[in-house]
């Protein structure tokens, strides 16, 4: 065999067997075969001492042997490049997941989504937003609304009373959100179109009954307002909550703070009716003790039950369940935004 068949074997014999090679066994192969005393160039040096005419096939023979090792031994060394850095890769995997505790993105509760409703509805309508005590004087909640006192509704039985110095100030957790009323005509005067939205309480539980639920309180005052004013004010809300088909009863009732008064029910057809709140003209000694003239300013008052205007909506029968917190009755209110 001639040097360069030698070469040329004893390459492809090892070349066969390298496919695995670590980077020194391809370090080694290319100091043997192309290195300044290595095989390739050393089948160089026998060029000069040929003939002429053989020259340039021998010369072309060893070249492309050459290029056929270098590349060889090239495409192993970035194989072996690739496998390290995906192992290193590998080794520095950080698990940046926590445990698996997913949340679930939370919504509205539907009392709170139809309070949004109203309030937008009543500003709407030009009516003013405000707020009130939760915590009261006996006077606010029910002196100066023209409750007398003797009225069973300051019964203990109903009222929620906050112990209080001997002497001082009777105080309670507020019974009705009609004391924001009073809170309003101290501190502005007519005309206003007011609306207060907020918690109540009372002694007082059953399937359609809770011992603290929400209000919505207006109190329009002005020259010339009459009944339909507020008939009109009523069926404007009641139609936009619940659509055209809910029909709205107006029942006459007392209330110490208005005359007339009324109560209002809703249906949503049948002869099913639920109560959702009272209404009536502002009775003028409600006026006079906030130093307001009955002949020259007249209104309407207004209180809902928030809850059971919910309950209507979603055909809720059991009032407790709005404030349960029982995911399973809250996740039916997912969509509510
Ligand atoms: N405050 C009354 C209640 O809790 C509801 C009410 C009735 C409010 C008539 C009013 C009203 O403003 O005019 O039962």
């Amino acid at each position: 065999m001639n040097p360069l068949d030698e070469v040329r074997s004893s390459w492809a014999s090892l070349a066969s067997e390298i496919h695995a090679a670590d980077e020194s066994i391809l370090v080694e192969l290319r100091s043997r075969f192309l290195g300044k005393k290595g095989e390739i160039p050393g089948l160089m040096r026998h060029l000069g001492s040929l003939p002429a005419d053989e020259k340039p096939v021998y010369g072309a023979a060893v070249q492309a042997l050459r290029q056929e090792v270098e590349s060889t031994l090239d495409r192993l060394q970035e194989q072996l490049r690739a496998t390290a850095l995906k192992a290193r890769l590998e080794g520095e995997r950080l698990d940046l997941s926590l445990a698996g505790d997913r949340s679930e993105p939370g919504t509205l509760h539907p009392l709170w989504a139809l309070r949004d409703e109203i309030l937008d509805l009543f500003v709407g309508m030009g009516f003013e937003i405000a707020d009130a005590p939760e915590i009261d004087t006996e006077w606010f909640n029910f002196s100066a609304l023209n409750v007398p006192d003797d009225h069973p509704a300051r019964d203990m039985q109903d009222t929620f009373f906050v112990q209080t110095e001997p002497g001082t100030e009777s105080v309670v957790l507020r019974t009705q959100t009609s004391n924001y009323q009073i809170h309003a005509m101290q501190d502005q005067k007519p005309p206003f179109r007011l609306l207060h939205c907020g918690q109540v309480y009372r002694v007082d539980a059953d399937a359609t009954h809770a011992p603290m639920f929400c209000q919505v309180e207006g109190l329009v005052l002005d020259k010339g307002i009459s009944f339909s004013h507020l008939k009109a004010t009523i069926y404007t809300m009641v139609r936009a909550l619940y659509g055209p088909e809910a029909v709205l009863r107006f029942r006459p009732s007392f209330f110490p703070f208005t005359e007339p008064s009324a109560e209002m029910d809703v249906s949503l057809g049948g002869d099913r009716w639920m109560e959702i709140g009272g209404c009536g003209m502002v009775h003028p000694n409600v006026l006079k003790n906030s130093g307001i003239d009955p002949e020259e300013f007249q209104g309407f008052a207004f209180g809902f039950g928030l809850d059971r205007m919910t309950m209507i909506r979603h055909g809720i029968k059991d009032i407790s369940l709005l404030t349960a917190g029982d995911m399973r009755f809250l996740r039916q209110f997912k969509g509510l935004a």
